[in-house]
């Protein structure tokens, strides 16, 4: 089996701690660090029996995600094997060609392969030139321009400002009025910052939304179980967009033969068309997809796992996730067979009073652990904080309230039976997380 690994996980959130979750389970790891972490990702070892026991060892460093001096000089100072990186801002601004340069190993995209999730103008210029199916657009640099064009077109439009702005920078006008205030919003106002130097207005589409995941060593493409997200704070997806308030997969809307489909017109073709534009892209490759009466397009694309599509799409992985990673980076994911096991994943997100607006923090959590006892639930951190041995809350998305099922109908019962012994002042949390996928 040779010496066992260690491993860092760069990022502080509910998708980070799966992660971490997920490569403890390695028999092939030896202890995960997190940096910067919450107050979920640190445990002691225990031994990997049961179906959800951790394993090795998981400590929290207090380096932050973009500070990649301090996290490669921790690399080398704790002998790390392999760093995962969770979100996309390190991504974007390099710390896989940061890392390597330092000749250490991450897993994910370099800089110039991130720009699929960074640029929306680079990434619809590129879907064009390889004929990859998404909506009309158009990409303005100048208000008067931009302005002029959403007074012309025929189609309903969306408004994106180019750049990374937290999951925030689409806005989906209803009206003409909306949509000029949104232009103005980004562009004269600069909401989003620079991220709105450039801004895609894009033909508006109309049908189910599913996010699909693969795994890719910049040749294979190996797709993971379709995911759906619920972005809108309220029931019935109602009210302003989160960071996401709940996720299941598999789902049902995307079959097999939708999901060959979407890795043969979509996750394909842009793996090989980055490489063979000189930006091989390793990592995971997220393409968010309205499914539409013409086929599935392509909404947009992230560099990395969802969160909180990672929190369901883990806990399925029948392989050592260890195992799947390396292939990536080595070149080899083609002689890897990934497993999934049967049944479902479902993850409600406890948020805290307010969010997605202001919140408070430092509310002390209490029940985790009977939630966490039951039957196929895990509780994975997302804003949390210890205050001596209490977590605290310390950010809009508090818990990733976690179970599988044999089906999506028993992971849902068993997340909200968790989450009815999970206590904060304040929390809130969507009762409707996996109802369209029993319809
Ligand atoms: P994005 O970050 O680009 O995925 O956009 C965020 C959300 O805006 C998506 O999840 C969709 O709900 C919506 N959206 C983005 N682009 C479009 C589009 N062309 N048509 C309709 N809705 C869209
Ligand atoms: N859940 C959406 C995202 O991770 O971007």
């Amino acid at each position: 089996m040779g010496t066992r690994k260690r491993v860092l996980i760069v990022g502080s959130g509910g998708r980070e701690h799966a992660l971490a979750w997920a490569l403890s389970r390695s028999p092939r790891v030896e202890q995960v660090y997190v940096a910067p972490g919450n107050a979920g990702t640190s445990w002691p070892a225990t031994p990997r029996s049961g179906p959800w026991a951790p394993g090795a060892p998981c400590v929290r460093v207090a380096v932050a995600a973009d500070d990649f001096d301090a996290l490669i000089a921790m690399a080398h100072q704790k002998q790390i094997d392999l760093t995962v990186v969770g979100p996309e801002n390190p991504l974007a601004a390099g710390i896989v060609d940061a890392f390597q340069a330092a000749g250490l190993r991450a897993f994910g995209p370099t800089r110039a392969a991130a720009r699929i999730e960074a640029s929306k103008a680079f990434a619809k210029v590129f879907m064009a030139r390889h004929h990859i199916p998404t909506a009309r657009y158009a990409t303005f640099t100048e208000f008067e321009a931009a302005l002029n064009h959403v007074r012309r077109v025929e189609y309903d439009v969306v408004i994106k400002a180019s750049g990374l702005a937290a999951g925030k920078g689409v806005i989906v006008p209803n009206t003409q009025d909306e949509a000029e205030a949104a232009l103005r919003r980004i562009m004269v106002e600069r909401a989003f910052g620079t991220a709105g130097d450039e801004v895609v207005i894009e033909e508006r589409l109309y049908g189910q939304e599913a996010s699909v995941l693969a795994f890719t060593d910049g040749y294979t493409v190996v797709p993971m179980p379709a995911a759906q997200d619920h972005k809108p704070i309220f029931d019935g997806d109602r009210g302003p967009n989160t960071g996401g308030m709940g996720a299941y997969a598999p789902a049902p809307l995307i079959t097999p033969e939708l999901l060959d489909d979407i890795v043969r017109t979509v996750l394909q073709p842009t793996v090989n068309g980055l490489r063979a534009e000189g930006a091989p892209y390793v990592g995971v490759l997220y393409a968010g997809l309205m499914l539409t009466d013409a086929g599935p397009r392509v909404l947009e694309f992230n560099c990395r796992f969802g969160d909180p599509e990672a929190q369901v799409i883990l806990p399925l992985l029948e392989n050592d996730l260890m195992d799947v990673l390396e292939a990536c980076l080595e070149g080899t994911l083609d002689r890897v067979a990934v497993r999934w096991r049967p049944g479902a994943a479902v993850t409600v997100v406890a948020a805290s009073e307010g969010y997605p607006g202001p919140y408070p923090k430092g509310r002390p959590i209490y029940g985790v652990q009977k939630a966490e006892a039951l039957p196929g639930v895990l509780i994975f951190h997302a804003g949390t904080e210890l205050r001596g041995d209490r977590p605290v809350t310390a950010g809009g998305r508090v818990l990733n309230v976690t179970a599988i099922g044999d089906d999506v109908r028993q992971a849902v019962k068993r997340a909200y039976e968790a989450i009815g012994h999970l206590y904060f002042e304040g929390m809130q949390y969507r009762k409707d997380i996996g109802t369209k996928a029993m319809m």
